[in-house]
């Protein structure tokens, strides 16, 4: 990296709340010295925030208090000051309505505190599912030099000699459990089992998906999404995240000059080849659009078509977990193996290019990071889908359905509430075939309320106990990352503001065609518009608070739904604070 342009001591950010003699710096320097802080500790140096993602509530992010230590110790070296702050956990586990209500109010908390404060460059630490793309998004528009530094994924699971993969097999036992085959004993057993270290989900679910879009955006160390939270290299990473933020400053490293439309386009793909979650794509456009690059759901389709799913990983993968994805070389050598997809002149935060990032990766287990020649599956792992039920498209992961239902057509069962849909399912005697599409409407980012992961809908009892495990279901939810099955999802618009699915009924007949990518009800247009005009909106979910805010302002599905008013070319740009 050239180092011509380094800026200079007085061009600091922070140098406008310490240097001037006048009566408000020397309030700054005096709180700085109240904190402990000497002045050669804080002047002339670039002041690292380091927003922290802790809760006692965050199960995957319980060793932050510890991780923050090194990240300090290495802004330290460098010559920086670290000061940690922290930002909204988010955990995906716990927060109710929904996690997805909350990841705009950690974009918002993240861009204002960055703004707000003296600080130079900064350090993320996410990773649960939500926390990564908020986090994100509100540094990318804060527009100061960051670096996002993955939590890292938890151990793989154990219990009784087997190996569990976090979400997909307690989905897999649940339907055990429900068909009375798994005893009590066992079920603790399996509770304490899929989830035994600190860190994310350790199959390619949100978390692990997210964290190697970021990573492969150029974002974080290249390859340091992949590092287990509990391997002593992610200590090591930490530190170096701290040596190079401070680098990072004196360099003037913006975001905008790593999150290019070509840097987007890698992400995605590798998104593609690890077989990610589908709620990547809701992230990634959300992300792209904050730095001004307008993806949309037809270039993901695009990219999906070319792009083979190479990364041998639960749930997509049939075998192997993000501990094993490590070991095999992890995402440096994914990213390697399909070099040749990839623009590898992008730059990322180490100030390398991606191409010198990944030259000396190689892959120690080619069976789970598969040659792009011997893929898991000869597409990506997401497929758009259009029709009259989705005219803004819709979301299918065909590596994760049974191929039966790539072209399938079957009279629709269709729930308005996700209470009406258990009650069905539960139902022994459920009229219910393999044939039938199974819909839940009202689920959508404003439906749900806040887009919740009801999308891979319960398969009846009445069919599991007939040994069927897949069925076509469709929705305008979202659904977990771990989660499998024949599940259409993201239906845009929701049936909530008066999409087609809001008019769909029992025992019409749905059409999905996967290879030419539709998604239709054979209901005519007549009936259609019929329907439409005797529509009533229902209720508004939320009358106060930030329900209410997300309920004004939230974009739907297909815009990644980001808040109208945080998008980039909102009004005019807030700027630097006047202080
Ligand atoms: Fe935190 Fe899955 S619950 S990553
Ligand atoms: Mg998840």
């Amino acid at each position: 990296m050239s180092h011509k342009h380094r800026k200079t001591p007085e061009q600091l950010r922070s140098a406008r709340w310490f240097a001037p003699d006048d009566l408000r710096s020397f309030g700054h320097r005096s709180r700085m010295m109240q904190l402990g802080y000497a002045e050669e500790d804080f002047r002339d140096k670039p002041i690292i925030g380091i927003l922290n993602t802790w809760s006692e509530l965050n199960s995957c992010h319980s060793h932050f208090p510890e991780r923050v230590k090194d990240v300090k110790r290495g802004v330290l070296q460098a010559g920086g000051l670290p000061v940690e702050m922290p930002a909204l956990s988010v955990d995906e586990s716990f927060t109710k309505p929904t996690s997805m209500l909350y990841r705009n109010m950690l974009a918002m908390e993240t861009e204002e505190q960055i703004r707000a404060h003296p600080l130079d460059g900064v350090v993320l630490m996410g990773g649960c599912d939500k926390t990564t793309p908020g986090l994100v998004m509100g540094a990318i528009s804060a527009g100061v030099p960051f670096i996002f530094l993955p939590a890292g994924p938890m151990l793989r699971g154990n219990y009784a000699g087997k190996i569990l993969g976090s979400g997909s097999d307690a989905w897999k036992y649940w339907d055990e459990r429900r068909a009375g085959n798994i005893t009590d004993e066992e079920w603790l057993g399996l509770q304490g089992g899929i989830a035994r270290s600190a860190g994310t989900c350790m199959t390619m679910g949100t978390a692990s998906t997210m964290t190697a879009i970021t990573d492969a955006m150029g974002l974080s160390l290249t390859g340091a999404s992949s590092i287990p939270a509990s391997d002593s290299g992610h200590q090591r990473m930490g530190a170096d995240c701290g040596r190079r933020v401070v680098e990072m400053v004196w360099e003037d490293m913006t975001p905008e000059q790593i999150i290019t439309p070509a840097a987007v386009q890698n992400a995605a793909k590798v998104a593609m080849a690890t077989g990610c979650s589908t709620n990547a794509v809701v992230h990634l456009i959300a992300m792209a659009r904050r730095a001004g690059v307008d993806l949309t759901l037809d270039h993901l389709d695009a990219l999906g078509r070319i792009t083979p799913l190479i990364a041998n990983v639960r749930p997509s993968g049939k075998d192997y977990l993000m501990e094993d994805f490590y070991y095999a070389g992890g995402l440096r050598a994914l990213m390697k193996q399909m070099d040749e997809m990839l623009d590898l002149s992008c730059v990322t935060v180490t100030g390398r290019t991606l191409g010198e990032e990944i030259a000396t990766a190689e892959v120690y287990n080619d069976d789970v990071i598969r040659p792009l020649s011997n893929p898991v599956y000869h597409e990506g792992s997401l497929a758009l889908l259009r029709g009259n039920l989705c005219p803004d498209g819709a979301v299918i992961k065909p590596a994760a359905c049974d191929p039966k239902y790539h072209v399938h057509e079957g009279p629709a069962l269709v729930f308005d509430s996700y209470p009406e849909m258990k009650a069905a399912v539960d139902d022994e005697n459920l009229e219910v075939t393999p044939d039938h599409v199974m819909v839940l409407r009202n689920a959508g980012p404003l439906g749900g309320p806040g887009f919740p992961e009801w999308g891979m809908l319960p398969i009846p009892k009445a069919l599991i106990k007939q040994g069927h495990r897949d069925m076509l279901r469709i929705s305008d939810a979202r659904m977990s990352g771990t989660s499998y099955g024949a599940c259409v999802l993201h239906v845009a618009p929701e049936s909530f503001v008066g999409g087609p699915l809001a008019l769909l009924k029992t025992g019409d007949i749905v059409r999905l065609d996967l290879p030419n990518r539709s998604l239709d009800m054979l209901v005519d247009d007549e009936e259609i518009a019929r329907r439409k005009a005797a529509w009533t909106p229902p209720e508004p979910r939320f009358e106060r608070g930030w329900g209410y805010m997300f309920s004004r302002h939230v974009t739907q599905a297909d815009k990644g739904c980001d808040f109208d008013y945080l998008e980039r070319d909102f009004g005019r740009a807030a700027g630097e604070p006047d202080i």
